[in-house]
């Protein structure tokens, strides 16, 4: 929704001047009033990617969450005027202006420091990475639809045949990523790697019964190495 607000120098300045502090104003700004406002629940993978991706471009102190607590069944009330799907995350910049999903949330935050982009920005390798951070959010998709199956739904209602097929989404999508990605993965912690993190961390959260790693044990050994680093524990999901 687009909202009548005076346009701020985050919106004004270049992107990779952005959080160059030049000025005394400037630099208090960066150092300490968050300007946007991130639609957050912790348990939310999703929302765990936009905040790995903060913690890892040190952009955390731009951002102040709002927790948003919902269900397909229940929706946040002031999330909807922001965003009618009431999805999280998203994001409330600073001229009032909402954008997500969290493909979008991400794009726009990489463009907001000046360290390595962690979305190339062109040529096959743009494609490559976010065709396997695609793949990462489907094993999201179908991991929160089974929970919400699982956990919302009585148990004589729930549609078993659905279930499997959520679950051998996940599976598939798991073995390409064993047999094919994980020299990828290990390269670069980018927006592939943060969105397939976030994607096991999830399982682990919600669906320990699939035992992922037992079919995966380099996915398990790349996983337990991205875990150690401060961006994952700081996001941690814990219930
Ligand atoms: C969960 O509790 O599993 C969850 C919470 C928010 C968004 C998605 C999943």
């Amino acid at each position: 929704m687009h909202r009548e607000r005076a346009p701020t120098r985050d919106i004004e300045l270049p992107p990779q001047r952005a959080m160059l502090p030049d000025t005394a104003t400037d630099r208090d700004v960066a150092m300490s009033a968050p300007s946007m406002t991130l639609y957050h629940n912790p348990l939310s993978p999703f929302v765990r990617k936009v905040m790995v991706l903060l913690h890892e471009t040190g952009q955390q102190n731009r951002v102040a969450l709002q927790n948003s607590v919902l269900t397909p069944v229940s929706p946040d009330l002031t999330l909807i005027d922001d965003n009618p799907l009431s999805k999280i995350p998203a994001l409330r910049l600073a001229d009032g202006n909402v954008i997500h999903d969290s493909r979008v949330i991400l794009d726009y935050l990489d463009q907001q420091h000046v360290g390595n982009p962690l979305i190339p920005r062109e040529g096959s390798a743009r494609w490559r990475r976010l065709t396997l951070a695609s793949l990462a959010d489907g094993i999201m998709d179908a991991a929160v639809l089974v929970r919400y199956e699982v956990a919302l739904r009585a148990p004589e209602k729930h549609w078993d045949e659905w279930l499997d097929g959520q679950r051998d989404k996940i599976r598939r999508a798991l073995a390409l990523l064993e047999k094919d990605a994980i020299a990828e993965l290990t390269c670069h912690f980018d927006v592939a790697a943060i969105s397939v993190a976030c994607a096991l961390g999830y399982l682990d959260l919600r669906h320990p019964d699939l035992d992922w790693r037992t079919a995966n044990p380099q996915l398990a050994q790349w996983y337990f190495e991205v875990s150690q680093r401060p961006s994952m524990i700081a996001t941690m999901p814990k219930i």
